[in-house]
C-alpha cells in the first residue's frame, strides 16, 4: 500500500501511524481520510499487531482539524454525506477490537479532537490543545465531537467548549477528563509506546472482550449492558488464555499469553 500522508512503523506487536501533513498542521484531506481508513482495517486484521499509536508529525499539531479548504466547498447534502463518512472512520478505529492510543502532540482542534476522542486511550503532551472550534467557521462539529464530548466530560463543559470554540490546555483537559495522563512533550511517544506495550503483553482475546463490553457501556442501557457483560464474561472464561493466567496464578509463575 503506498501511502500519501500517513506513516506506519509496526515493531514489537506496536504500530505506530503518523499523520503526516505537516504543512497543513496535519488537516484531514480527503487522502488522509481514506488511507485512515484503509491503514486501520489492515492492522486490524494483521495478527503482528497488538495495539496501535496514533500521533501527529511535527511539534505543533496532532490534527488541526477537517481541512477547511475541502470543508468550504460543502453544501446541505454533500455535508451531511461528509459528516457520515468521517464517522463511519471514526467509528471503525473507536471498535477497532484492538487499543488505539492517541498520543497528542499539538492542537488537536475539531477533526483532531474527535479523532483523539474516538481512541481508546489518550495521551496527551504538555504543549496539547483541544479544541471544537467549528463554531468560528459557522458550522458544528461532525465526525462525532457532538456525541463523544459530553460523554467524556458532560454535558455542560461539552457545550461551552463546542459554543465557545475555546481550546482547553492539556492539564485543563486532564481535569476534564478528556486525556487520560499528560507528560513532557519530548517523553510522549516512550510514554505512549510503553502504555501499548503493557496492553500488548496482556491476553488478546480477554483485551478485545473488556473492549467490547466497556464500549456497550456507552450505546446500551445498564440490564442489557450487564446481558451483553455476562456474555462477554462467559466467552473469556472459555479461552486458553484463561486457562494459563489462572493456572499461572496458582502456579505462582508469569502467565505467557499466546491467543491471537
Ligand atoms: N485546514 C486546512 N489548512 C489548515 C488547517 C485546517 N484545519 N489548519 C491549519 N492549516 C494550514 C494553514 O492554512 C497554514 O497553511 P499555509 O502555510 O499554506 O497558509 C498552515 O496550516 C499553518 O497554519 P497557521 O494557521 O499558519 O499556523 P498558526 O500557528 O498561526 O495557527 C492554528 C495554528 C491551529 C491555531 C490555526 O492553524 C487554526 O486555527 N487552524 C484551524 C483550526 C480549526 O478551525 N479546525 C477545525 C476545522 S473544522
Amino acid at each position: 500500500m503506498t501511502l500519501q500522508t500517513l506513516l506506519v512503523e509496526i515493531r514489537d506487536g506496536v504500530a505506530t501511524v503518523t499523520i503526516h501533513r505537516p504543512d497543513k498542521l496535519n488537516a484531514l484531506n480527503a487522502a488522509s481520510k481514506r488511507e485512515l481508513h484503509e491503514v486501520m482495517s489492515m492492522l486490524r486484521d494483521d495478527p503482528a499487531v497488538a495495539v496501535i499509536v496514533l500521533t501527529g508529525a511535527g511539534e505543533k499539531a496532532f490534527v488541526a482539524g477537517t481541512d477547511i479548504e475541502e470543508l468550504a466547498a460543502l453544501n446541505t447534502a454533500t455535508g451531511a454525506e461528509f459528516s457520515r463518512e468521517g464517522q463511519a472512520i471514526f467509528d471503525l478505529i473507536e471498535t477497532l477490537g484492538k487499543p488505539v492510543i492517541a498520543a497528542v502532540n499539538g492542537y488537536a482542534l475539531g477533526g483532531g479532537c474527535e479523532l483523539a476522542m474516538a481512541c481508546t486511550l489518550r495521551i496527551a503532551s504538555d504543549r496539547a490543545k483541544f479544541g471544537q472550534p467549528e463554531v468560528n467557521l459557522g458550522v458544528i462539529p461532525g465526525y462525532g465531537g457532538t456525541q463523544r464530548l459530553p460523554r467524556l466530560i458532560g454535558k455542560g463543559k461539552a457545550l461551552e467548549m463546542i459554543l465557545t470554540g475555546n481550546p482547553v490546555g492539556a492539564e485543563e483537559a486532564l481535569r476534564l477528563g478528556l486525556v487520560n495522563s499528560v507528560v513532557p512533550a519530548s517523553e510522549l511517544l516512550p510514554a505512549a509506546e510503553r502504555l501499548a506495550r503493557a496492553i500488548a503483553s496482556k491476553s488478546r482475546p480477554t483485551v478485545r472482550l473488556a473492549l467490547a463490553a466497556v464500549q456497550s457501556s456507552t450505546e446500551l442501557p445498564l440490564k442489557e449492558g450487564q446481558q451483553n457483560e455476562a456474555r462477554l464474561f462467559g466467552a473469556s472464561c472459555g479461552t486458553e488464555d484463561f486457562r494459563e493466567g489462572t493456572r499461572a496464578f496458582l502456579e505462582k509463575r508469569t502467565a505467557v499469553f499466546r491467543s491471537l
